[in-house]
């Protein structure tokens, strides 16, 4: 084991002596620690918590979770927790129909992170989330939490480099969050995969309109398998990346910097800070989707149904959605020509009729609606 993580790079050394189980255990204890944030009160469950598929606001009421500090926000809605350990290392590879490298995988909305190990410091760094100045002050804090002992006997006695706290931390949350109860399996569809259980005629009628490319198109990136006996096949997602130009979120009223998304990415081993990934944002897994409470990576709808329909009319009746009357108005003007316009539902134009009639949007809804799991069924939209 220890030869294992050794090999794991000279940055992250967070050598164990745990066990798997002790590790999840341990990771659990620290993602609900509400003493981890500046000032106290804020843990990782505040915006991604348990009983909403571990994603939320944190109390927030403008679609962007709040952070531990009043009137600070996080620049993107928080995604759900579950089912990550499907989520691939950032990666180029060739369409054959495209001479263009297109982009895939990397956790966060734009991609910029490949392993929940590398990612935990981030939230607890960010002015907006969690805010702590410092490794140190985090390593103080990790300390005195009801778990320190467990946290010794993991990572062994201090005083350390708090870089190293921070690898054991990301160490115990990655092996929380990758745990097999954090990829459930439980959703009406799974069981309808399994055999057990059948789509209403409503849910079956919208599931043939995600698929079909006349239709809503929804599976070109929403991938799953209608085939597949195993319900790990239907990510509902290819964790490929889009420009969908999704309008701006009326209720966040600070001035931001523009959201560019995959080409913020700083990694300069890699093409992405070229201008054409700009406005690009990973393509999400629907599972639980009918849990959240705000959806695209800025927030800009609070129902489920408003971001179907979004998807029937953004071109055929653009004034609908663009409140300003310009169209994309939320992506910098000089990205705008990049916005996908070609696959579909993105095909129309203004005044053609719209893709998908009410009827079918609710189909639609009908059956993402199956892809929430058992624990969270009484609170879908
Ligand atoms: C203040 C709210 C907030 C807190 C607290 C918070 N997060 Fe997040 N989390 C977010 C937001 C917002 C994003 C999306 C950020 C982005 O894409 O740039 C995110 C994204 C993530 C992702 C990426 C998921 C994906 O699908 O790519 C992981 C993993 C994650 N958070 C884990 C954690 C952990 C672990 C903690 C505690 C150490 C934590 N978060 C605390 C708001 C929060
Ligand atoms: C060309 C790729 C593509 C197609 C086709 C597509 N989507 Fe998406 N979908 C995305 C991307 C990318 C996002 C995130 C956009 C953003 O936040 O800027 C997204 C976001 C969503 C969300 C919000 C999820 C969340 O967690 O906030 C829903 C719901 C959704 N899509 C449903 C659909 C449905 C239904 C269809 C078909 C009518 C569809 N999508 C077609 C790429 C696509």
């Amino acid at each position: 084991m220890g030869f294992f993580i050794a090999l794991m790079g000279p940055r992250l050394r967070a050598e164990t002596t745990a066990t798997p189980a002790e590790l999840v255990e341990l990771g659990r204890a620290i993602f609900f620690d509400a003493n981890l944030s500046e000032p106290k009160g804020t843990s990782c469950a505040s915006c991604h918590d348990p009983e909403q598929a571990f994603s939320g606001s944190h109390g927030s009421t403008i679609g962007v979770p709040r952070g531990s500090r009043p009137d600070h926000f996080a620049r993107r809605t928080s995604p759900s927790l579950l089912y990550l350990k499907y989520v691939p290392a950032f990666r180029y590879y060739q369409e054959c129909d495209d001479p263009r490298l297109a982009p895939f995988g990397g956790l966060f909305w734009d991609g910029r992170v490949d392993t929940i190990r590398e990612l935990a410091r981030q939230p607890l760094l960010n002015p907006d989330e969690m805010n702590n100045p410092d490794g140190r002050s985090i390593a103080r804090k990790i300390a005195v939490g009801s778990y320190a002992k467990a946290f010794v006997r993991a990572f062994g006695p201090g005083p350390r480099d708090p870089e190293i706290t921070l690898a054991s931390v990301g160490r115990a949350l990655e092996a929380f969050l990758l745990s097999d109860e954090m990829a459930p399996f439980s959703s009406k569809y799974d069981e309808v995969v399994r055999g057990r259980d059948r789509l209403t005629a409503v849910e079956m009628q919208g599931l043939r309109l995600f698929q079909d490319p006349a239709k809503g198109g929804c599976f070109g990136c929403h991938a799953f398998s209608d085939t597949a006996k195993d319900p790990t096949s239907s990510m509902f997602t290819d964790y490929g990346y889009d420009a969908a130009a999704v309008p701006g979120n009326p209720k966040v009223r600070e001035k931001r910097k523009p959201d560019l998304g995959l080409c913020e990415r700083t990694d300069q081993t890699t093409p992405s800070a070229d201008p054409m990934y700009c406005i690009n944002f990973r393509t999400p897994s629907l599972r639980n989707v009918a849990v959240r409470g705000a959806f695209m990576h800025n927030g800009a709808f609070t129902r489920l149904r408003d971001a179907v329909a979004f998807y029937a009319t953004r071109d055929t009746n653009p004034g609908r959605w663009y409140r300003s009357g310009v169209k994309f108005d939320d992506a910098p003007k000089k990205y705008r020509g990049q916005v996908n316009v070609t696959s579909p539902p993105y095909n129309r134009r203004a005044g053609d009729p719209p893709v998908l009639n009410d009827q079918e949007v609710d189909a639609i809804v009908a059956f993402m609606r199956t892809l929430t799991d058992a624990r969270y069924r009484r609170i879908a939209q």
